[in-house]
């Protein structure tokens, strides 16, 4: 064969045709059929062991290569498609996304820049984000993987803010520069404070009230030491929708004190962002209007496939300031493909990346931002169903108030080990996914209801299912719980 004429493109377009349709039917099956299958199920060692094999040299039959995947991918995925996926905070994914997947697969953009429709598209989302969360127009962003990135570079954003070029060219150096966030801020956030250079103990955890929300007056009083002791206070983070129990910080005040201690204000609203778009419980974030920046994910609450996260900045100079580099070979020209500056490597780490904006823009223009808040406010309603359920049974107790859509509780007498061995079950048996967590020192159930698909009767079957299990003569294999 003339290898010079080899592609990767098939040589019967017509068998390529008929075996994608397969894949999609099977793929709309799956969506349709979530709820008869189980949750979750352990991956056998023989499957695990066939994901260790050697670099393969020579090609198989595509065909052989899907059953393949029907065999041994697709049974063993983490299972946050099934309405009874309650496990840390996942969204469920839509079918709208997944279609748009495979779009922009069969576009393969670099949305890295150059002038084409992908960007025009990206800060149209952009754009949209923003609106949400009630920033103004010519507010910059850009997409990333999820909020660990958009919290990073809100970070970097902030850091600008603080040093400017001189921090770009020569880094922190001596500067003394520290940040604020509540104790229970997510991990990502003294991960950033790390990458960023700062380093951990640079990141004051402020104690949060019996709410879990950062005390105010102690955030004040933190950056009033900080300040004598010769610190420069140059960030304060705003939790909106905690990961532990959904609290949202009095995110008002914290804007007050930002703008009094010329302090950048960010939001760390991974999921808690899309409570914007529900009437009932958009006051909770009041404030979130005033951040400088927000960093929030289109996978949770908003049901985009993964990965979609949304870092958006205020000052959209700032943002190009902070992440914009000049370069030969990737430099502005004034027509042609090499147009439309700024592009979105100058806005973010990130020089190659795909269309992510199209599955987002889709997902929006063909529900509505309506309904995406009308899914919000369901699922907090089911969180407030479950906690109903808790408070009226004699063997489960609140660990912890639920103001969003997470509830965390116990089973009354029971020790960590045998809580997390009873959500071990669930999650083995097929039957449910809710995660744990530490609350107060101890173990809790979390049960995080992000899911679209999930319903009133999956929440009573969760608790109907662990008290089965936990009253006498219930399945469980641990000693039985007093009281
Ligand atoms: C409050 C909060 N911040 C940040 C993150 C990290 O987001 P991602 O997993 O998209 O990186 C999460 C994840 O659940 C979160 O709940």
């Amino acid at each position: 064969m003339d290898k010079s004429s080899t592609s990767l493109d098939p040589s019967d377009w017509a068998e390529m045709r008929a075996l994608g349709h397969r894949m999609m039917d099977d793929m709309i099956d799956h969506l349709a059929g979530l709820r008869d299958g189980p949750v979750w199920r352990q991956m056998p060692e023989d499957v695990r062991a066939g994901f260790q094999a050697s670099l393969p040299a020579g090609g198989r039959d595509l065909r052989a290569v899907y059953e393949e995947f029907g065999r041994s991918i697709q049974p063993y995925v983490t299972g946050n498609l099934h309405p009874r996926f309650m496990g840390w905070v996942h969204g469920g994914g839509n079918p709208v996304s997944m279609l748009a997947e495979l779009l922009a697969g069969a576009m393969n953009a670099n949305c890295g820049g150059r002038d084409h429709v992908g960007i025009a598209v990206e800060r149209q989302v952009v754009a949209w984000a923003a609106e949400m969360v009630g920033l103004p127009a010519g507010t910059g962003g850009v997409l990333l993987t999820g909020s660990s990135m958009a919290n990073f570079c809100a970070v970097l954003c902030a850091k600008y803010q603080a040093l400017g070029d001189a921090g770009r060219r020569e880094g922190v150096q001596g500067h003394r520069l520290v940040g604020y966030a509540s104790a229970s801020v997510h991990r990502c956030v003294p991960g950033a404070m790390d990458m960023a250079g700062f380093g951990l103990e640079a990141l004051r955890r402020i104690p949060v009230d019996a709410d879990y929300r950062m005390r105010i007056g102690a955030l004040k009083e933190a950056i009033r030491r900080d300040r004598e002791a010769g610190f420069t206070p140059f960030l304060v983070v705003g939790t909106a929708g905690g990961v532990d129990t959904g609290a949202v910080d009095d995110l008002s005040a914290i804007a007050e004190i930002a703008a009094a201690e010329t302090i950048w204000f960010h939001a760390d609203a991974a999921f808690g962002a899309l409570a914007c778009l529900a009437p009932r419980l958009r006051g909770m974030l009041a404030g979130i209007e005033r951040a400088d920046s927000v960093a929030f994910d289109f996978h949770k609450w908003a049901q985009v496939t993964y990965d979609a996260g949304c870092l958006l900045v205020r000052d959209a100079d700032l943002q190009l300031a902070t992440f914009g580099q000049a370069t030969g070979y990737l430099a502005a020209a004034a027509r042609g493909l090499a147009g439309g500056q700024p592009w979105p490597c100058d806005l973010g780490p990130d020089l190659s990346r795909g269309f992510r904006a199209l599955k987002i823009w889709m997902t929006i223009s063909a529900y509505g931002a309506d309904a995406l808040g009308a899914i919000v406010e369901k699922t907090c309603a089911l969180a407030a169903h479950l906690v109903r359920l808790v408070d009226e049974s004699d063997q489960l107790e609140l660990a912890a108030p639920a103001p969003l859509n997470i509830v965390c509780f116990r089973v009354k007498g029971f020790s960590d080990e045998q809580m997390a061995a009873l959500v071990a079950d669930l999650q083995e048996e097929g039957l449910f996914a809710p995660s744990t967590t530490m609350i107060g020192g101890r173990l809790a159930i979390r049960a995080a209801i992000v899911n679209h698909r999930t319903a009133l009767p999956d929440i009573t079957a969760l608790v109907d299912a662990i008290l089965a299990k936990v009253r006498p003569g219930g399945s469980a294999p641990w000693p039985q719980a007093k009281g």
